[in-house]
């Protein structure tokens, strides 16, 4: 594989959100070398996640999607990545047996390094600097020349990907899954929780499934899929050098693969049908997502899916809406009407994060639970009401105790957003609070959704 063997017309179209690197020379010498590094995904599970998002589409699975706003380079751990991994699994266990479907987990890991940004430069104690975009391009510190972008970070984001991939595939396959293990990692969480009585009849019924299918003989020594799981990674394609470079020519179809993660998603900044982004998206054949805020014109969303899925397959393409809870009931049913009249095949998923964020009294940025359990319901609801599948969850999350986003059962208030707030980029709701949504949301889920088409 050479580098001029990856899709590279995206280089001739406009591009929003870059670096400028000062080392052209050295960020060619590096692209080389990326190029040159095995992937980090296979092409056949990429086919196998676009399977499954297929049978999303037709209301036959569920899509639970989570993870870091932005990984780092300095919170990088072993405990760190299995804490995020648990909950992922925790949280799939509600939602498969309150919407009696699968659910396909993709983690916003191994490869959520590049951030857009609102501005080029930010004021930091009266100096203006350009802004952190991301390890994988420049650093968060503040002395002169930190903000510089350094081509050698995507090694080593590349390198801390494939290592936190590693011990994933590791937990996925190696005992860590097991079905009964993460429940009984549920009921410590319903033992403990100030909403214990809320959430202990969906686990008592859980607790009931598994016994009766243990006395049936379906046990983790028989069934591989009580003690396993699959694991797939996504990130946010915005950094095309990256992109570029950990794309392959699968040998099976001929075909051009992003390996750099599974599933890829555009983000709401950088999804201008004739930009770069869009341009390149057009010749992987990745699943792949796009982010949707509430000013979307219906016109405007069909032309996006058209460049993005032509041939309408499904399974190929997941709308990621980020509207608001205060937005998302006035704009999402002419955007799902446009979809069903055209017929367009693909996966609506609700990010209630994006257009719920705020800044506290305290002057941290912050997101309200109940802002986020609010848009997710109403996601839920509108969806019911068009006759159309919510398919899916996509939240910015983590497995540690973060004190980032309020609100929650243990009732997180401004001020205590000081004692842990961790994060590189964006809130994040901590393992507690991501818990109770599963189980708020496993509610909603039971209620509202059509049963699947035979
Ligand atoms: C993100 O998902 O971290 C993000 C930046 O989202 P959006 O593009 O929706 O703002
Ligand atoms: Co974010």
């Amino acid at each position: 594989m050479t580098p001029s063997s990856a899709p590279s017309s995206w280089r001739d179209f406009p591009i929003e959100q870059q670096p400028v690197y000062p080392d052209q020379q050295h960020l060619q010498t590096v692209e080389s070398q990326l190029c040159a590094l095995p992937p980090l995904v296979f092409a056949q599970e990429i086919r196998n996640l676009k399977h499954n998002l297929a049978e999303v589409s037709r209301g036959k699975g569920f899509l639970l999607q989570g993870g870091d706003c932005a990984e780092s380079f300095s919170e990088f751990s072993a405990n760190k990545i299995r804490d995020t991994f648990k909950v992922l699994l925790q949280m799939a266990v509600v939602l498969t047996f309150a919407g009696r479907r699968p659910v396909t987990k993709i983690a916003r890991m191994a490869g959520q390094f590049a951030k857009p940004r609102s501005a080029d430069y930010e004021e930091i104690d009266g100096v203006s600097l350009p802004s952190f975009r991301g390890d994988i391009i420049n650093s968060a510190d503040t002395d002169p020349g930190d903000r510089i972008a350094d081509p050698e970070r995507m090694l080593r984001a590349y390198h801390q990907s494939a290592s936190t991939l590693n011990l994933l595939r590791a937990f996925a396959q190696g005992g860590f899954a097991d079905l009964h293990q993460v429940h009984r990692w549920n009921m410590s969480f319903v033992e403990a929780s100030p909403s214990k009585q809320r959430y202990l009849k969906l686990s008592e019924r859980i607790e009931d499934a598994l016994a009766f299918m243990e006395v049936c003989g379906v046990t983790s020594q028989t069934a591989p899929t009580i003690r396993e799981t699959q694991l797939f990674t996504s990130h946010e394609a915005l950094l095309l050098n990256y992109e570029q470079a950990l794309s392959r020519i699968d040998s099976f179809t001929g075909k051009s693969y992003n390996c750099s993660a599974h599933f890829l998603w555009i983000g709401e900044r950088t999804r201008q049908l004739d930009h770069a982004h869009v341009e390149f998206f057009k010749h992987i054949e990745n699943p792949v997502g796009v982010k949707i805020g509430a000013t979307t014109r219906a016109d405007e969303l069909l032309r996006l899916i058209d460049a993005l899925n032509p041939r309408n397959e499904p399974g190929r393409l997941t709308l990621i809406t980020r509207m608001g809870a205060d937005k998302l009931a006035e704009n999402l049913p002419r955007l799902i009407r446009a979809v069903q009249k055209e017929g367009r095949e693909l996966v609506w998923s609700s990010d209630p994060m994006h257009g719920n964020t705020v800044k506290s009294s305290s002057g941290y940025k912050t997101r309200q639970f109940d802002d986020i359990l609010r848009e997710l319901r109403q996601f839920f609801a509108v969806h019911q009401a068009e006759g159309s599948y919510p398919g899916g969850i996509h939240l910015e999350m983590t497995g540690e105790h973060v004190t980032e986003c309020t609100g929650g059962a243990y009732r997180i208030s401004d001020s205590d957003l000081a004692t842990r707030y961790l994060t590189s980029c964006d809130p994040r709701l901590n393992a507690d609070q991501v818990l109770e949504l599963a189980y708020l949301i496993a509610d909603a889920f039971i209620h509202v959704q059509p049963e699947p088409s035979p």
